[in-house]
Formats: structure tokens, C-alpha cells, sequence
């Protein structure tokens, strides 16, 4: 047994500043303050539900996850954020039509109690979006300190010990690493330029990561996995996870392509399409937000199905992602995959999967856990990419040296074994010897 990390208690209330108050959002929200009065259950959250075994199986211990180590309490948490619209959370939350009316005004107060802060926002990085409650500034160095100012003020305002910030907005256009992101120095000569490589999302993971604030980015877009601001992260202890909230198909997809690859059954076609009603859908709509999200969807097989090791199950594998917006279905996306895959002596098979799943209902209990997580990481002292909270993400950040873990089995390994790295527990390795010898 290792000695325990030393982790600062949870004492006080943690802020937790949403970036874009949309389905994602306002479904997290409302699903907290649901849960805080007794009316719902928690279910998809590993912080609140969540258990962890401790030593070997002969002991019996498996403490829940909230009581081994000391996570924010829902009850002490207060929610803000920014959104290009006017709307406060409980008429945003109507405008997502993700919840019911019904469970809605059982919270309505606490949820017009939150209004927007005007936002950062440029229309060249969201070109299907326009709204009226945007900010003004000379350049993005002064938005950026306009966002600073705003935290600030939040925090005071709630009286909040601890912040965290998530990127709930919309999937911005695709962006490649450029001169700007090199460093902190150049990109704050950006920030003054207002160069065109600074999306509005790094905008506001440059205001936290400046304020020590741990970011999590729950869309694909670039924002805070650049060297630039991975440096601020380390300069300041900040931790950051990200990117795009791994939630309907894409969850699927790692959670049965470590199966076939385990049984080492090859695949040759894998073909996954959409249709999607919601806002997102409608910024999906645009092919240059759609190839942001594309290039974090298609990562996961690559890695998984390890062609290279793999050449006859998985070379050549054809792998198709389709999202079409289709507004009847709102929020309740509809996914179908089609999977070719052979069998012994190379005979095909087919696997079909069609899932009917609610995108913001599987995305709100990541969006909790991810930020307490970030906080405790926060408290225990680590700082830059947290690979540990992969578990949770499309496109999971990672050191550049080595390849990202997209196995949703093994992520659960390593998130688990972190908890128990912190709080001084043997590790699992699920070696189990010891029961025979
Ligand atoms: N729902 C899921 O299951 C899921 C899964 C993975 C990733 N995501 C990603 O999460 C993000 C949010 O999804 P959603 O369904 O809530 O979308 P949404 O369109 O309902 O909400 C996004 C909100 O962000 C706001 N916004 C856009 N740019 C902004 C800016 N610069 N500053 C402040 N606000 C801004 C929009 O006005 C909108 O209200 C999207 O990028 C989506 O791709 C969602």
C-alpha cells in the first residue's frame, strides 16, 4: 500500500460556471436540484451511484465512491454560466424540451434564478447560431478579461470556496493547432491580436485556466488541448479533462468494440448514422461544425481495434459516421449501427444496433461527475490533462507520447485505480493468484 495523496476537504460550496446554458445544461442543472429535493435518482452518475472494491474479494469491502473519497456534496453546489441567449434556465430547459413540464416547475424557481451572462461569442466558429446577449470588447484579450471579471464576481456573489468550468456549448468549426497555441507568450499576443485561431471556447478555458479554475470540455472542439494552454494549466494547478462527452453511440461503440476485439473477430465495416433533432443537431447541420465532431467520433475504432497489430481482423476496417438533423425527434436521437464483422475461417456476420436514447439525459450525469472529479483532482493537488476521466469523453485528452485509451472498460480500470492511487489503497490488478495458491 502506497500512503495517501493529501487531499484539501470539500468544505463550502463549489461553483460550477456551464459555458453555453443549452439541453446539456439545463438538463444538468435541473436533474441537481431534482435530486437535492428527493424528487429523482442519480442514475448514470458513478459519483453518486458508483461503488469501488477495496483489497481483495474475500474482504467485502466496496465503500460507494462518494464515501471513499471526499467529493462536493450536491447539496453545496451553485450553478452559473454564459449563453449567447437571454433566456434564464427554466425557459432554456422549455426550449430544450428534454424534461418534462411537469418535473420543470418543481424547480422553477431555482432555475429562473439563473440568468445567462452575456457570452463570447463569434459567429465565424457557430455558423448556424446568432444571439442577442454577447459581449463587446476591443479584443479577445479584453473578452477575456471581461470573462475573468465575471468569474470573479460569481464566485463572490454565491460565496463559493471552490469553481469549476465546463464547455456545455456548441460544437465550434474544426481547428487545427496553429503558430498561436504554441505557447502561453503567443497566445496571449493572440489574445491581443485577436487572432482568428482563438475560437470563442479558448477564450473562456484561458479566463480558468488563469484562475487555477479546473476545465472540462463536454464538446470536440479544440479549446483547451492545445501546448499553450495545457502550460497555463500546469502554471496555475489547473486539472482539465475533455474532449466531447462520450454519451449515445459513440458509448456504444466502446462498449462493444473491445467485445469483438477481445474474442478476436474481425470487422470490416462499421456504419453508424444518426438522426438528431436538437439545437446540436441544427450546429451539426453545418459541415464545418459536423467535421469537428466527426474527426472526435471516428477516433475511438482506430484505437480500440489496433489495426496494426491486428492486420487481418482490422485492416482497412471501413468505418462511416452520419448525423442528420431531423427536428420531429428533438433531443431523443435515434442511432443505428451496422456492424460486418467475420468469424472463424473468415465467415461474415452482421451486427445491427439501434439505440432510441435521450442525448442529454446520458450527458447531464457526466457532466456532474467530470466536474466533481476535476474539483477533488483539484483539491489532491494534480494539474493538466487528467487521462483518468477518459472514461467519460469521445476524444479522451491525452500525454502526446503515448496513444489515448478509448476501451470503456479499461477507462473505468484506471479511474478506479487513481481513487485508490489517492487514498493510499493497493491497486487492482485483477491477478487473483492468491486464491489458489
Ligand atoms: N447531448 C449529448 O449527449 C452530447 C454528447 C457529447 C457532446 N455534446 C456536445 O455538448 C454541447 C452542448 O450540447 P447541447 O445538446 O446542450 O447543445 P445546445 O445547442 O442545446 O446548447 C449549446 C448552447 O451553447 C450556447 N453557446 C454556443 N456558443 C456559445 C458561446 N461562445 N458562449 C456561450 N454560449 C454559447 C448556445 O447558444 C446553446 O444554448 C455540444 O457541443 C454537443 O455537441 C453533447
Amino acid at each position: 500500500m502506497s500512503s495517501p495523496v493529501q487531499i484539501a476537504p470539500a468544505r463550502g460550496k463549489l461553483g460550477i460556471l456551464l459555458v453555453g446554458l443549452g439541453a446539456v445544461a439545463t438538463t444538468t442543472i435541473a436533474g441537481v436540484f431534482a435530486i437535492r429535493k428527493g424528487l429523482a435518482t442519480p442514475i448514470g452518475s458513478l459519483t453518486q451511484m458508483g461503488t469501488i472494491r477495496l483489497g481483495k474479494r474475500t474482504e467485502g469491502r466496496s465503500p460507494k465512491i462518494n464515501e471513499f473519497v471526499p467529493l462536493a456534496d450536491l447539496g453545496d453546489i451553485a450553478f452559473g454560466g454564459w449563453d449567447i441567449f437571454e433566456e434564464d434556465c427554466y425557459a432554456a430547459a422549455r426550449t430544450a424540451g428534454v424534461l418534462e413540464n411537469g418535473q420543470l416547475d418543481r424547480v422553477r424557481d431555482e432555475l429562473e434564478a439563473i440568468r445567462p451572462m452575456p457570452a463570447v461569442f463569434d459567429q465565424r466558429y457557430v455558423k448556424r447560431l446568432q444571439g442577442p446577449n454577447v459581449k463587446k470588447g476591443k479584443n479577445k484579450r479584453d473578452l477575456a478579461e471581461q470573462v475573468i471579471a465575471d468569474i470573479r464576481a460569481f464566485k463572490e456573489r454565491h460565496a463559493c470556496d471552490r469553481l469549476v468550468m465546463v464547455w456545455t456549448g456548441s460544437t465550434e468549426v474544426y481547428m487545427k493547432e496553429a503558430p498561436v497555441h504554441a505557447s502561453v507568450t503567443c497566445f496571449e499576443r493572440g489574445l491581443e491580436q485577436s487572432d482568428e485561431s482563438i475560437p470563442s471556447s479558448m477564450v473562456y478555458a484561458y479566463a480558468a485556466l488563469r484562475e487555477g479554475i479546473p476545465f472540462a470540455n463536454a464538446a470536440p472542439n479544440l479549446t483547451a488541448n492545445v501546448p499553450a494552454l495545457l502550460e497555463l494549466a500546469a502554471r496555475t494547478g489547473a486539472p482539465v479533462a475533455g474532449n466531447d462527452m462520450k454519451t449515445g453511440q459513440t458509448l456504444i461503440k466502446t462498449i462493444i468494440a473491445p467485445g469483438l476485439k477481445a474474442r478476436l473477430l474481425g470487422v470490416r465495416g462499421w456504419y453508424s448514422t444518426n438522426i438528431l433533432g436538437n439545437r446540436d443537431g441544427e450546429v451539426l447541420d453545418d459541415p464545418e461544425s459536423f467535421k469537428t465532431k466527426e474527426e472526435s467520433k471516428k477516433s475511438a475504432l482506430d484505437y480500440i481495434f489496433q489495426p496494426h497489430l491486428y492486420p487481418e481482423l482490422y485492416k482497412d476496417l471501413c468505418h462511416v459516421v452520419r448525423i442528420n438533423y431531423y427536428p420531429p425527434r428533438g433531443d431523443n436521437k435515434e442511432g443505428w449501427d451496422n456492424i460486418d464483422l467475420i468469424g472463424w475461417l473468415g465467415y461474415p456476420m452482421q451486427l445491427k444496433i439501434n439505440f432510441l436514447c435521450r442525448d442529454s439525459i446520458l450527458a447531464a450525469p457526466i457532466v456532474v461527475d467530470s466536474a466533481l472529479f476535476l474539483d477533488l483532482a483539484k483539491r489532491a493537488g494534480m494539474s493538466g490533462i487528467q487521462e483518468w476521466l477518459s472514461f467519460y469523453f469521445k476524444a479522451p485528452m491525452h500525454a502526446r507520447e503515448v496513444y489515448p485509451e478509448h476501451d470503456l472498460f479499461i477507462q473505468l480500470m484506471k479511474l478506479k485505480n487513481t481513487l485508490r492511487h489517492m487514498q493510499g489503497e493497493e491497486l487492482i490488478t485483477h491477478l487473483g493468484r492468491e486464491y489458489y495458491d
